[in-house]
Formats: C-alpha cells, structure tokens, sequence
C-alpha cells in the first residue's frame, strides 16, 4: 500500500461519538461469552521451582495443589542444573488446567556455582522463543498452542535467619527481566517467630538494594487492589509444607507433627501458606499469566525483532514496512556471506601458501641430510678400501716370506738326507740352521 493511500485512510479516522440505545441489544454478553469460550479453551499454567536440593519443592506443589504429584527426589551429585519440566491436566469443576511444573535439578549443588542461572535463564528464553516462533509462523495455530512459558518462578529461600546467599541474589537477578519472581522462605517452621521476623525485613532490604524486581501483586484492579497490596507486604511468605493429616480438636488438618506440637500448614498464625495460595492461585493466576505475556515476553520479542532488523517508525517517519526490513536484512546478509566466503578463501590460500613453504623446507631438510649421509657413506667406504689394500699387502708379503720358509725348510731337509753321520749330521745340521737364519727374508 502506497504511502499516500495509508495517510488518506489514518485522516479518516474521526473522534467517535457516543449514542444512546434504544433498547437491549446484546453484547453486554460479550464478557459471558469470553469466559465461555475460555472454559471451554481450558487454561495452562507453568511454574518453575527454584531452590536446594531438599528444600521442600515438591512437599509445597503437592500441598497447594492438594495432590500428589509423584516427582522423584532429586540426587546431590549432579554436574549441572537441569530443567525437569513435567505436565499435568488437573479439573476442578468444570475448569481445565494444564499445569506444569519445572523443577531446577540439582540447583546449589556444584562446587563452582558461577553458571548455576544459566540453564534456568535458557530454559525460560527457549519457551519464549518457541512461542515466537510459532507467532512468525504464516499458519500459526495460537489457539490450540500448548503455551509451555514460565508464569511465576517460585524461589525457594532457605530459612538460614541470616541474609540471603549470593547464589539467591545472582540468580533472581538474572530472571527478573524474565519471569515473574515470588520469593519464599522454605521450612518456616524450623526458625522462631522473632528470627522470621528479621529475616523477612531482610531479605526485602538486600532485594531492594540490589535491584532484583520481585512480582508485585497488581493494585490496579479496585477488586482486588485491597488484599494485593496487605500481601505484597507480607512478601516473601514463609510457607510450610505438609500433605500428611493431623488430628486438630476434631478435624484433620494438613500439618507437621513434632514432639513439642504440631505446625498446621493452612493456620495463618504458623506460617504464609495459605496467603501464597490465596495470592498464587485464587487472585493473581491470570495476572501472572497476563504480566509473562505483555510484560516478559514482549520484552524478549522487541529484543528478539530489533536483532532481526525490524523497528518501528518514530511517529512521524514512514511507516514501517516489513517488506523494505526484510529486503535490507537480506542485503546486509548477503553481504556478511559475501566477507565472510571471501575471508575464508583468504584463510585457505594463506593456509595453502604456509604449507607449500612448510614442505618446501622440509625438502631442503631432507635432501641435506641426505647429501651429509652420502658423503659419511663415501669416506666410509674409502677408508674400507684403504683398509682392504693394506690387508690385501699384508697377506701378500706374509705368502711371500712362508714361501721363503719353506724352501728354506726343504732345502735343509735335502741336505741332511746327504750326511753318513750322526756326529757329523748334528755339526751340519747346526752349521745349517745358522745358515738358515742368516737368510734374510725379503
Ligand atoms: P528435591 O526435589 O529432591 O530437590 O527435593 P524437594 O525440594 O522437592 O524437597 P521435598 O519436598 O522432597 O522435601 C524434602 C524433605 O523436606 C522431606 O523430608 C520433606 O518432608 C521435608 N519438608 C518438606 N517441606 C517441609 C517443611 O515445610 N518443613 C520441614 N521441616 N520439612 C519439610
Ligand atoms: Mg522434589
């Protein structure tokens, strides 16, 4: 549509005018037929528990839901938090629920703690990310999406009576932007009056001064503004859980027995729980519902489509066209492609050119060392031959003087077969020997 035509229709819009009715016409069931069609939709609702490992997660699930859900306990070994989500269809009267609970594994486990938020942070931007997703889609079915975003993240605080630990703080840090964050304190009943008291005041304190956002309960809707705004000042609820039943005079009350008393779970002088539950599912489940959508979600989605290249137009601009953004994001990531096909041919023939000079001085390794061994080889063998030639002397020299000897030998020997006797033969043979060592031998 041509910028012109957009103006012509924007300057019709005119102020609209009130009129009267002359009779009943009908749509005040508009709001009837909203909560019909929304019953028969049915509802999801997901809560994520954060807290140690044992510190009372499931007990307080199975006690607000009044069920048991059956989840296993979670070991203290593990090598990173892991997300355990798990799905419910729960029906009371004829409302369907489908819950989910998300349960932060093996949360304050590790010895280094520093990425503890990380999978808890991802989580939570994955559900968001799934939902966008399904929104950009052209055939996008919303309605009968099984929405799996987190709408409360109930931190579980454990009742130390001292300050919260730097794992608590760094965590609600990182999901305050994300979540809708309700503070608790866990165990409530193994810390006195007078210590939860402090404690609260507190946690509220460093909270404040550290800048972590908690969920407020809503003050704006006048039916409920009254007790949201008592609740919020009770913040964060101390909560027992238990699903075990006690005898209380003459009724069975959920509670935890101990030698010195029991602690019911649903009297407002022991502990929090049932503001929680009143806060939590009675009174503000939709608001939390509502707050994940138009506050943490639209959040993700601006920060998400900024980084895609859509924005807005400033009022008075063009307006935007989504057409145009797609056509300059394309370019600018055709470009991107473009340096970066171009940086990695660069990198292959520079890689291509190392190697070559790499081998090249290999080579010139080899073939030196090739030529010192050749030349080591040559004087070895020149020296074998000087050896052989002196040897080869050697022998000749000793044939001649054996050749000598033994005709020396056996020209004694003819001399003495020629003596008629022995007196004379030994004078002889004396005179003989000398003569044969006289000889000299060449
Ligand atoms: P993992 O899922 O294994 O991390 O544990 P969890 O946080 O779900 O704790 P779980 O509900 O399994 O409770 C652990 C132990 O704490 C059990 O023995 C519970 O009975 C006990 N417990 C739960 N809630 C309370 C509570 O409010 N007060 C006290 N004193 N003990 C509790
Ligand atoms: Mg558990």
């Amino acid at each position: 549509m041509a910028a012109t035509d957009l103006e012509r229709f924007s300057n019709a819009e005119a102020e609209p005018r009130s009129l009267s009715l002359g009779g009943h016409v009908g749509f005040d069931s508009l709001p009837d037929q909203l909560v019909s069609k929304s019953v028969t939709q049915g509802f999801s609702f997901n809560i994520l528990c954060v807290g140690e490992t044992g510190i009372g997660k499931s007990t307080l699930m199975n006690t607000l839901f009044n069920t048991n859900f059956e989840t296993e306990e979670a070991s203290h070994h593990e090598a990173c938090v892991r997300l355990r989500p798990q799905t419910y269809d729960l029906q009371e009267s004829n409302v369907q629920l489908k819950l989910t609970i998300v349960d932060a594994v093996g949360f304050g486990d590790q010895i280094n703690k520093d990425e503890s938020y990380r999978p808890i942070v991802d989580y939570i931007d994955a559900q968001f990310e799934n939902y966008l997703q399904e929104e950009l889609k052209i055939r996008r079915s919303l309605f009968d999406y099984h929405d799996t975003r987190i709408h409360v993240c109930l931190y579980f605080i454990t009742p130390t009576g001292h300050s919260l630990k730097s794992l608590d703080l760094v965590t609600m840090k990182k999901l305050d932007s994300k979540v809708n964050i309700i503070p608790i304190i866990a165990k409530a009943d193994t810390i006195s009056k007078s210590e939860l008291h402090k404690f609260k005041i507190k946690i509220m304190g460093e909270l404040v001064s550290n800048g972590v956002q908690i969920y407020q309960f809503p003050t704006d809707d006048e039916a409920v503004a009254e007790i949201n705004a008592v609740m919020n000042a009770h913040l964060p609820f101390a909560v027992v859980g238990s699903t075990e039943e006690v005898k209380v005079g003459n009724k069975l009350v959920r509670a935890r027995q101990y030698p010195w008393g029991v602690v019911q779970v649903e009297n407002e002088n022991h502990c929090d729980f049932v503001k929680l539950r009143e806060m939590l599912i009675r009174v503000n489940m939709e608001d939390l519902r509502e707050q994940t959508h138009s506050r943490h979600y639209e959040l993700y989605r601006r920060c998400k489509l900024e980084e895609m290249g859509f924005q807005d137009s400033d009022g008075d601009s063009q307006p935007f066209s989504l057409q145009e953004t797609y056509e300059a994001k394309r370019k600018e990531f055709l470009s991107e492609l473009q340096r970066k096909e171009e940086e990695m041919r660069q990198m292959f023939v520079n890689k291509v050119k190392e190697t070559e000079l790499e081998l090249k001085e290999k080579e010139r390794e080899l073939h030196e060392k090739f030529e010192h061994l050749k030349r080591v080889h040559q004087e070895e063998k020149r020296k074998v031959e000087e050896k052989r030639h002196e040897l080869e002397e050697e022998t000749n020299a000793f044939n001649r003087r054996k050749a000598a000897v033994e005709a020396l030998q056996s020209q004694a020997l003819h001399a003495t077969s020629q003596q008629p006797l022995r007196k004379d033969k030994d004078k002889k043979k004396a005179s003989g020997w000398s003569s044969i060592y006289s000889v000299t031998i060449p």
